[in-house]
Formats: structure tokens, C-alpha cells, sequence
């Protein structure tokens, strides 16, 4: 079969942001823009050539499309074995599970995460690396460079191939291995977890649930783990049909989307247990009876009781969060011995720590937690590793959360978000902090004493690179903190978000209600960043 050379012109903007390049879908329909993307891909990744490739994504709408493009082009750039779930479907842990355990050089994931999906909605494409994990940002910056330049792109004059049924195709000179995008997932959750426990738990007569997979990727996956192989009652995963659009709705697992799930978890007659996964399956929510755990809390309470799990259960090495994620883990890790590190905001800066045997945990307050089973977040093994600690402990969520909080003191914890916000006005907001900064130390603002401020840089203790200007720290003597930054994941305008964490050991003080709580903290962000005057809003729009 010829290899078909399609002359091209770059494009603007084909810069990955926190996690991969992220457009409306129309921007990708144009002709070539996402030909030049996965070309500079190739172009730059050139040990793909004659290696392994995963492909697949969250299903959403261009999903299949873009499959296509990327199987002809991937063949036609010499990679000789292409493994892709069926109907063009793997969740983000699941393609990081498949890289790991056929040790291929890399997988291409299609998502653009929590974000909606639709015709006039978004997508998303990015490169995961041999570890399974997204690509550094000297990968992502290097295909960004040739994107700039590139003039041609290399694909086959093929029909579509068909995706729905498992077995071996062939394309060109590759081949194209059509997988169960499930199982090898599932037998990796089987691997970490107490699945006999759980199954009792199940089976108990006293404990109901419900896991919502937003009408995305996550459905056959805790269809197959939750109700097939753990035994849970048929319709324990609700909105378990993925759909391209994911039903209209936002997959995004927090208070302001998952709101049936919430609702569920609520009254005297509230299900026990409720958690909900985002669109490619990363993110995971967790609820208990009229009770919502932070992920900064998850992240510190399965650190703490990681022991109690098989997978776990000759302890952790370290623990990871990203900067604006709260301190509860650091106390965790003191009182373990382990190492506790600060990172930036986005899951790739876990890699090398993973990778180093630095870290066995991480996580981030964006509803992100994972482990060293795979380079991704993972929302489904967040949800069972819950759910092993609920079975062995035999505790409620609440009780284990508030036990963690008599043991450890509590980080009351809330992150505001002003979305769609005029891009300039966001950056000036910024910089009017960035000025600010060097007066800060020391200063009293409300009744809380700077005790340091700076705009927070991260270097990597493994490869020892740097990345600056991460977002606005401003720490107190309370242990107070105050992290102001912008998003990384938008796809039109800015989004500011405010991250407000205060530190309460005293338990008679741990029922308090987080905004009354935070209340006074709240005011001295908004007052410091000039946030109303600067951006017109006197609220946030969103409250997590
Ligand atoms: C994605 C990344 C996360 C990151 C989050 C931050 O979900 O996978 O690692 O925490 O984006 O999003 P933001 O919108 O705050 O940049
Ligand atoms: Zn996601």
C-alpha cells in the first residue's frame, strides 16, 4: 500500500496545555489540524517507529473519527503493532495500564477530560510516554516546536477499519490489534483490592450504593468491576451508557455536576456510599451518607490506611500532591516517616517521583488520586480502594474521615472558581499579586500573619527541571494558606481559581461548616486580589 505525503501548513496555538492540546471540536474538524498534531507526534517520538502503539479515548463525539486518522497515520509512519480498545474506547488509567503491561512506547489518548462533549463542544488529544504517563513537558514542548514547522504529514488511502469487533486487523504493513478496552483493567483493580471483602460488603444486607459514570467512559468498566465481578446489585452504576455527549451533562464528578449522585447520598434515607468518575475516567468523587470527602482528604485518608489493602499493605514509600492540594497529606507522611512532595498542578509532574520509587501515593485537589499501578489518576481504583476500607474497617465514610481528623487535626478546605472570565483582566489580577508579593512577609492581613509569599516554582529531584511561575502561594503562621492561578484546562477565556486551606486540631471544632468556617479567609483573598473590581464578580461561580 502507498504511503500517501499531504503537504500542510502549521497551525497556531497547537501548544499542549496541562493535559494534551484541547480545542472545540470544529477546531479539530478542520482539515488537517489534528493530521499536523499527530504527525509532529511521529515526527518527534521516532521510537514509535517499528514499536507498540495504544490508541483509544472516552468515546465522545469525533472520538471515532479521529481514530480512524490516527490508525492510518500511525501505520503509515512505520509503527508495526497499534493496540486500540473496542469501538475506539479506553479510559485514561486503562490506556496507561495497557502501555505498562504490553511495554509499548507509548499510547495517544483521546479526551478532553470533565469537559462536555458534542459538535460544539470539546476534544482533546495527548501523548502518553513508555511509562504510561503523560508525556513531560520536554516531550509536549517538542512536539509543540514542530508543529510550528511542520509541511507535510504521511498517511494511507484506506477505508475505515472496524473497531467493534476484538481481533487482529491488518493496516498496511502494521497491525492493528482490536483489545476488550475492560479487562485487563479489571484484573489490575483485582490484583490491589480485597474484592472477597467487598463482595461481603456487597452481600451485607446493611450497605447501598450507587457509582455514577456521568454517561461516559467509566460505565462497562464498574458495570464489569462493580456489578459482574464484585457482585453489586444490577443498576449500582447509573448513567452507565457512555454516550458521545455524555447525555448533555458536564462528566464531571464534583458538588455543582454529579448533583442526582449528591442528592442520592442525602436524608436520613441516603444511600451509604456514592462516588462518580469524570469523562475519561481519571477523576473520582467520593460520598458518603450526607458527607463528602475533599480529594485532598481522600488523598490523606487512603495514605493513612493504605496498609489495610493488599496492594498496599507493606506500606507506602511517599506521598505526592500538586501545590494548591491541601496539607493534610504532609501530616500524614510526618507521622508515617515518608517523604511528602509539593508539586505543580498537573499529574505529569508525579511521573518521575512514580517512576523513582520516590513516591507510592499522590494526589490533587481536582478530584485527583492515583498510585504507582499506573501513571494516570485513576477514579475507579480511588472508588475501591474506599470501598475496601469501608469493608474492612466497617465504618461508615464519616467515621473514618472524622477519625483521620481527631488523629491528624483537620484542613478545612474549599476551592473557588470564577469562570469565563476576561483573559486580560485574569492576568492582571495575577500580576497585581506578582507585584504585591515581596511586601507580603510578615504582613497581618484580617487576623493572619504572612509567613511567606512567593510565586511557586517546583524542581524536579529526579531530572532536575524547573518550572516557574505555577501559581500565587501566600502560606500564614496559622498554617494557613491562600493559592491563587489561573487554569490550565480551559478552552475560552480565563478561569481564576482560589484555593483557601486552614489548619483546626481541635476536634470540638471539626463540625463547623466549611464556608461559615472559611468565611474570614475567604474575605482577605478576595480583598487582596481585588477580585470583584478586577474581574466583576462579587462571587464565585463555582464553590468546590
Ligand atoms: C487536568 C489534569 C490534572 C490537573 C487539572 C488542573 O485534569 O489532568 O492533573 O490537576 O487538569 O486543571 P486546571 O483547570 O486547574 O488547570
Ligand atoms: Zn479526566
Amino acid at each position: 500500500m502507498e504511503t500517501q505525503n499531504i503537504a500542510t501548513t502549521p497551525f497556531d496555538g497547537q501548544k499542549p496545555g496541562t493535559s494534551g492540546l484541547r480545542k472545540k471540536v470544529k477546531v479539530f474538524q478542520q482539515p488537517h489540524y489534528l493530521e499536523n498534531f499527530v504527525q509532529a507526534i511521529f515526527d518527534t517520538q521516532t521510537d514509535l517507529e517499528g514499536g507498540t502503539l495504544v490508541v483509544g479515548g472516552d468515546g465522545r463525539y469525533f472520538n471515532r473519527d479521529a481514530i480512524q486518522v490516527i490508525l492510518r497515520m500511525a501505520a503509515a509512519n512505520g509503527v508495526s503493532k497499534i493496540l486500540v480498545g473496542r469501538g475506539g474506547i479506553f479510559s485514561t488509567p486503562a490506556v496507561s495500564c495497557v502501555i505498562r503491561k504490553y511495554k509499548t512506547r507509548g499510547g495517544i489518548v483521546l479526551s478532553a477530560s470533565h469537559n462536555p462533549g458534542g459538535p460544539d463542544e470539546d476534544f482533546g488529544i495527548k501523548f502518553n510516554a513508555a511509562n504510561g504517563g503523560p508525556a513531560p513537558e520536554s516531550v509536549t514542548d517538542a512536539i509543540y516546536e514542530r508543529t510550528r514547522t511542520i509541511d507535510r504529514y504521511l498517511t494511507l488511502d484506506t477505508p475505515a477499519i472496524d473497531l467493534d469487533a476484538l481481533g487482529t486487523l491488518k493496516l498496511g504493513d502494521a497491525e492493528v490489534d482490536v483489545l476488550d478496552p475492560v479487562a485487563d483493567y479489571a484484573d489490575l483493580m483485582e490484583s490491589l483490592f480485597d474484592f472477597n471483602a467487598i463482595h461481603q460488603l456487597f452481600n451485607s444486607g446493611h450497605f447501598s450504593m450507587r457509582f455514577d459514570a456521568m454517561h461516559a467512559v467509566t460505565g462497562p468498566y464498574a458495570v464489569e468491576i462493580l456489578e459482574n465481578r464484585l457482585g453489586a446489585m444490577p443498576g449500582t452504576v447509573m448513567n452507565a451508557e457512555p454516550k458521545e455527549d455524555f447525555g448533555g451533562g458536564h462528566p464531571d464528578p464534583n458538588l455543582a455536576h454529579a448533583k442526582e449522585l449528591v442528592a442520592l447520598t442525602r436524608g436520613q434515607d441516603g444511600l451509604d456510599f456514592g462516588a462518580a468518575s469524570d469523562g475519561d475516567g481519571d477523576r473520582n468523587m467520593i460520598l458518603g451518607k450526607n458527607f463528602f470527602v475533599t480529594p485532598s482528604d481522600s488523598l490523606a485518608v487512603l495514605a493513612a490506611n493504605a496498609h489495610q489493602t493488599p496492594g498496599y499493605a507493606t506500606g507506602i514509600r511517599g506521598i505526592a500532591r500538586s501545590m494548591p492540594t491541601s496539607q493534610a497529606a504532609n501530616r500524614v507522611a510526618d507521622f508515617l516517616g515518608v517523604e511528602c512532595f509539593e508539586t505543580p498542578t498537573g499529574w505529569k509532574f508525579f511521573g518521575n517521583l512514580l517512576d523513582a520509587g520516590r513516591i507510592t501515593l499522590c494526589g490533587e485537589e481536582s478530584f485527583g488520586t492515583g498510585s504507582d499501578h499506573v501513571r494516570e489518576k485513576d477514579g475507579l481504583w480511588a472508588v475501591l480502594f474506599w470501598l475496601n476500607l469501608l469493608a474492612v474497617r466497617q465504618q461508615s465514610v464519616a467515621e473514618i474521615v472524622t477519625d483521620h481528623w481527631r488523629r491528624f487535626g483537620r484542613n478545612f478546605y474549599t476551592r473557588h472558581d470564577y469562570e469565563g472570565v476576561d483573559l486580560e483582566a485574569a492576568e492582571g489580577l495575577m500580576d497585581h499579586l506578582r507585584i504585591l508579593l515581596p511586601s507580603l512577609t510578615g504582613k497581618k492581613l484580617g487576623d493572619q500573619t504572612v509567613s511567606y509569599a512567593d510565586d511557586f516554582a517546583y524542581t524536579d529531584p529526579i531530572d532536575g527541571s524547573t518550572s516557574e511561575r505555577q501559581g500565587i502561594r501566600i502560606g500564614f503562621e496559622s498554617g494557613a494558606r491562600i493559592v491563587y492561578r489561573l487554569s490550565g484546562t480551559g478552552t475560552a477565556g480565563a478561569t481564576l481559581r482560589v484555593y483557601l486551606e486552614y489548619f483546626e486540631p481541635d476536634p470540638a471544632r471539626h463540625q463547623q461548616e466549611t464556608q461559615t468556617a472559611m468565611q474570614p479567609l475567604i474575605l482577605i483573598a478576595r480583598e487582596l486580589a481585588q477580585i470583584e473590581a478586577r474581574t466583576g464578580r462579587c462571587e464565585p461561580d463555582v464553590i468546590t
